[in-house]
């Protein structure tokens, strides 16, 4: 969706803009949050753009009536709350929903959620997150799809047009806002706000390109990062906010800048005061400062004429004007407090649980699960077995909250005896709690392990330095292990853990995360078998945090290994057979850990098993021409639903350019495709492989290149279980 306004709608902005003050201009191009109601109309009053969300319908039309009614040019305000997944029926965590591998669970999320804050007055919100990140120390992985550029560029779009809907001016549409552009994600040692520094090819070609899919889809907004990437940070950087995204990528929208970043640039140490930042963050590009600082209701401001070029403030004020205007607000800014959606409707329910169900991942399972018939006495231990803290990261007090796994297994099995005991605790190391699980495990059928990772461990600035499951969580997967007892350990979590210390001395692990309203229902009918699981991991799981960062779409390096580490200390007398023993030691990889993740991404099983036929290509061989004027592979293969029970696979395909002028991943995600098939059912899958597909950027500036040569297409059921044919180029 381009901004583009009719001609009429094009004067009306001139027009108000040839009327303004500069400190009226600059106080649209400003947001800020007051707790207090009287406080916030202060700030409208003073001509402010743009406010939080006042918490109610009624409030955001008392906001917008002295807009509208005490200003000079009775500018509506613009709304703004993060949304992030999901107002009042809260939505799987995006991470979570990356697992679904399924575009339509963010869109039904993002469209869900736009009709639900709209009518409460929100006409834009701070999401979809597109941050690419390798690294689950990070706590803000939860709110993005993960490790994969084309993953979190599909998706990211998806939620761009869920949020959109097919007109802004739609009461129940939002503006989007893709964040946090660019490199957050990349920040060192996974650690929130710090230091990113990157190549410009990588930058472009893992960070950026979630971006640009979401501008393609027409993102009315983007949200400038707080990090630096090359000493430069992100809400002052000319080249990033101005040059690429709105002169090479064409963004008409708005770029906002985070939370006091620009502020921040100060303590960055490349702006002198807070005026200083100010002048350099909206000559950068930044068109709307998150703070409030950029003038006060009064009128007083330190960014004059002669620090701030006057067509830059014009730009940036019509970029919101357009917004405004495109969203309707100048003809009606009010909405009819009686219509708010404060509760979930069945519909809204419906979606949140289809959404969880499809993002269950199975991990291991040797036939533990689903639940037996035969399974009459049950176990429920973990402090996840009566939490209902299943909402996730960034959800406001607006979200409708969770039940519990326990009601939840009793609903669905009202036939199996449910005992439950907590066993453990997220943040305590109570022996006893283990005990006393052990001891019950003797009289029960079946162990569930319930554990994971509290919602308050994860999301922004909750960067954690050991990913095992906290507290004494691990002991009771030891101490239930120990019993003999058949047992499924239930994670809920907002980010990839470690789980090497007891990993296999589990029958069957599910990865449930945190899903949303409806999550204990949904973990319930998979756990039951009434849902036969299909997501897939949108990020590896390391097998320790030394591992981190832990990506399949690697560089082979010069020396790939192809066996793992061991600390056995080998007789190599280097005199003798010299560095030139490049045999298996002298290769990339740690002396005290097996090659690889504990689980790859795109991994995750089903209840029933698929089958691949080889892959086949529709033609060997393409000129480089014709690849650039749209012409493209067809690569296809047979799946079959082996098993004996109706699932969904994830089929997916991933390139390989083995030589290239620049060292390119062993695998680049490229397609995916979630089939539904039932027992005996067999389907071809057939992905379209092109230009965007085979060429990269070579990192100097837009220059993107599709060299000649052979080519790899790998198609599979996960990263590292693939069947390749070769394409040629010419
Ligand atoms: C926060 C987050 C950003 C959010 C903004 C407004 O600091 O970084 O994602 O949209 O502030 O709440």
């Amino acid at each position: 969706m381009a901004l583009h306004l009719d001609p009429a709608q094009e004067d009306r902005v001139d027009t108000l803009l040839s009327a303004m003050t500069w400190q009226e201009k600059l106080a649209q191009l400003q947001i800020a949050y007051r707790p207090r109601q009287e406080d916030a109309r202060e700030l409208v009053r003073g001509g402010i753009g743009a406010v939080f969300w006042p918490r109610s319908a009624e409030a955001a039309n008392d906001l917008q009536r002295v807009a509208v009614e005490e200003t000079p040019h009775s500018i509506p305000i613009l709304v703004a709350l993060d949304v992030v997944h999901g107002h009042r029926t809260v939505f799987p965590v995006p991470l979570a929903q990356a697992a679904s591998f399924d575009p339509a669970v963010p869109e039904s999320d993002a469209r869900t959620s736009a009709a639900e804050a709209a009518s409460a007055g929100v006409r834009w919100t701070f999401a979809p997150m597109v941050d690419v990140c390798r690294d689950p120390r990070w706590g803000r992985v939860v709110e993005g799809f993960g490790e994969d550029t084309h993953l979190t560029s599909v998706l990211g779009a998806a939620k761009v047009r869920g949020y959109q809907g097919a007109s802004l001016s739609d009461g129940g549409s939002v503006l989007a806002c893709a964040k946090h552009y660019v490199g957050y994600g990349a920040a060192e040692g996974g650690r929130d706000y710090n230091t990113v520094d990157l190549s410009e090819q990588r930058l472009r070609n893992v960070y950026l390109e979630p971006f640009r899919a979401a501008v393609l889809a027409g993102a009315a907004t983007v949200m400038a990062s707080f990090n630096t990437i090359a000493g430069r940070p992100v809400h002052a950087n000319r080249r990033l906010l101005t040059d690429v995204l709105k002169d090479e990528w064409g963004h008409r929208g708005c770029v906002v800048g985070d939370a006091d970043g620009v502020a921040n640039l100060v303590a960055h140490g490349v702006a002198e005061d807070l005026s200083d930042a100010l002048v350099q963050a909206f000559s950068a590009g930044l068109d709307v400062e998150m703070g409030g600082n950029v003038v006060d209701p009064a009128g007083h401001t330190t960014v004059t004429p002669d620090r701030l070029s006057v067509e830059r403030v014009d730009d940036a004020v019509r970029r919101v004007l357009r917004l405004k205007t495109a969203l309707g607000l100048f003809d009606d800014p009010y909405v009819d407090p009686a219509a708010e959606i404060t509760t979930p409707t069945q519909q809204g329910r419906a979606a949140t649980r289809a959404a969880a169900e499809r993002s269950v991942v199975l991990l291991k399972n040797d036939g533990t699960l689903p639940l037996a018939d035969g399974v009459r006495r049950v176990l429920l231990v973990g402090p996840y077995a009566e939490s209902t803290d299943h909402l996730g990261a960034w959800v406001q007090a607006t979200g409708a909250p969770a039940g519990t796994l326990a009601d939840a297994l009793r609903a669905e099995r009202p036939d199996v005896a449910l005992t439950v005991l907590p066993g453990a605790s997220f943040f305590g190391d109570d022996a006893g709690l283990q005990a006393a699980a052990a001891r019950a495990a003797g009289e029960h059928d079946l162990v569930l392990v319930a554990v994971g990772e509290p919602s308050s461990l994860t999301g922004e600035a909750s960067s954690r330095s050991d990913l095992r499951l906290p507290g004494d969580q691990e002991a009771l997967v030891r101490a239930v292990a120990a019993t003999g007892i058949p047992f499924a350990v239930v994670l809920m979590n907002g980010r990839p853990l470690v789980t090497a210390d007891w990993i296999d001395l589990a029958p069957a692990v599910l990865e449930a995360w945190h899903l949303g309203t409806e999550a204990a229902p949904a973990i319930a009918r998979v756990l039951t078998g009434a849902v036969n699981p299909a997501g897939r991991l949108p990020m590896s799981f390391p097998r320790s945090v030394g591992q981190v960062p832990v990506y399949y779409d690697h560089e082979n390096t010069g020396r790939p290994p192809t066996t793992g580490g061991s600390l056995q200390a080998e007789e190599i007398d280097i005199g003798l057979q010299g560095p030139g023993n490049v045999d298996d030691r002298y290769t990339s990889k740690y002396r005290d850990l097996e090659l690889g993740p504990q689980f790859a991404f795109g991994h995750g099983l089903s209840y029933t098993t698929f089958g691949y036929g080889a892959p086949s290509v529709s033609s060997s061989g393409l000129a480089v021409d014709a690849l650039e004027a749209g012409a493209c592979f067809k690569v296809s293969v047979r799946v079959t639903n082996t098993g004996r029970l109706a699932g969904d696979e994830v089929v997916q395909l991933y390139v390989r350019d083995p030589v290239a002028t620049l060292a390119q991943p062993v695998r680049r995600l490229r397609g995916f495709r979630r089939v539904s098939l039932v027992e005996g059912e067999s389907t071809i899958v057939t992905f379209t492989v092109g230009r965007d597909d085979l060429g990269y950027w070579t990192g100097n500036g837009s220059e993107f290149v599709v060299e000649p040569g052979r080519f790899e297409l790998h198609v599979g059921p996960s990263a590292d279980r693939t069947e390749s044919v070769d394409i040629h180029v010419e």
